[in-house]
């Protein structure tokens, strides 16, 4: 009689409906909200902290801080640690994790290289688009990129995403810049943009904090009109109205830095509506804004 054979499981594959044991490093902003949102799913999940202040501040979020044992036993090490401590952390985790635990850093910015030589184990990103500035803050409703090149891994990353309800984004490692940088034009660019609102309102003798008090509803409108009516049909404003009179009074108005970001801005905005709207008029705004 042939001999019975052993099924081989995957160690990221954990016996049906269970979920694989997750070790957080770090536990600071990213790292105490993925503990708490994943617990929460009934994740088995602790966090290992390089302090006893650091371990007095996980339990005070009523999470697990991590021991040698639960560190052999994790599945997945989920680095939330800050972007210059990752290759170091990675290769001291290389030493402490069980065989074919898997090493996934949160840096949106950092490639898998970050993390070292693969050496049997899978290696992944995790990167949540949201800005968390406290542990107790929610991470429900972001989305999040996910990049690994292990079948296994991204099964159990894709799970995580699901049970803390993030949209997931896969980015492929070559384009992760592309990826980052779109990240960063969408935060704190938009920060930086209200900068620049800001100073044209101070220029019409407007003080900061009552112009930005002014302005964020406004912005807060705007992100809802693309929420719901998508980007060229969200624009508002002289651009989506033709108004070239108004675009060139606005450009004689604002000091040159504001004008040319200003400048810049309407080229794009023009671009999403041009379809609609008549040529000439479109003719006129392309050679209002190109010019300097
Ligand atoms: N916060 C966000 O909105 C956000 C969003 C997406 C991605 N991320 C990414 O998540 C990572 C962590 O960001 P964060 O905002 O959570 O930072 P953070 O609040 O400063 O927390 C980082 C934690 O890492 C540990 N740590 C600090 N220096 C270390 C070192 N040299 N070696 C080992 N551990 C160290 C500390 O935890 P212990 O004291 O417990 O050891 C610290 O609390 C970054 O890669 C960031 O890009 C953050």
């Amino acid at each position: 009689m042939a001999p019975a054979r052993r099924s081989v499981r995957n160690p990221l594959s954990p016996p049906r409906g269970q979920r694989p044991k997750i070790v957080i490093i770090g536990g600071g902003r990213l790292g105490g909200a993925l503990a708490l949102s994943l617990s929460a799913q009934r994740w088995p999940v602790s966090v290992l902290s390089r302090t006893e202040e650091g371990r007095r501040r996980v339990r005070s979020l009523g999470l697990k801080p991590a021991t040698p044992k639960e560190l052999a036993e994790a599945r997945v090490a989920l680095l939330c640690v800050p972007e210059k401590a990752v290759p170091e952390v990675a290769r001291e985790l290389a030493r402490t994790l069980g065989r074919g635990a898997a090493l996934v850093h949160c840096a949106g910015a950092l490639s898998l290289k970050a993390l070292g030589a693969p050496r049997g184990r899978p290696l992944g990103s995790f990167h949540p688009l949201c800005a968390v500035s406290d542990p107790r803050d929610s991470l429900a409703g972001n989305a999040v990129a996910i990049s690994t090149r292990s079948r296994p891994l991204k099964a159990v990353l894709r799970r995580m995403a699901r049970e803390l309800e993030l949209q997931v984004l896969e980015v492929p490692e070559a384009r992760r810049a592309a990826y980052h940088a779109g990240a960063v034009l969408s935060a704190g660019c938009a920060v930086a943009l209200m900068s620049v609102a800001v100073e044209a309102l101070g220029h019409a003798g407007i003080a900061e904090d009552e112009a930005l008090a002014a302005l964020l509803p406004l912005m807060r409108s705007s992100v809802r009109g693309m929420a719901s009516r998508g980007l060229a049909n969200g624009l508002t404003g002289p651009v989506v109205r033709g108004d070239t009179a108004v675009v060139a009074a606005h450009l004689a108005a604002l000091p040159p830095e504001v004008a040319e970001i200003y400048r810049l801005l309407s080229r794009r905005a023009l671009r999403l509506v041009a379809p609609r709207l008549p040529p000439e008029v479109l003719a006129d705004l392309t050679k209002l804004l190109s010019e300097r």
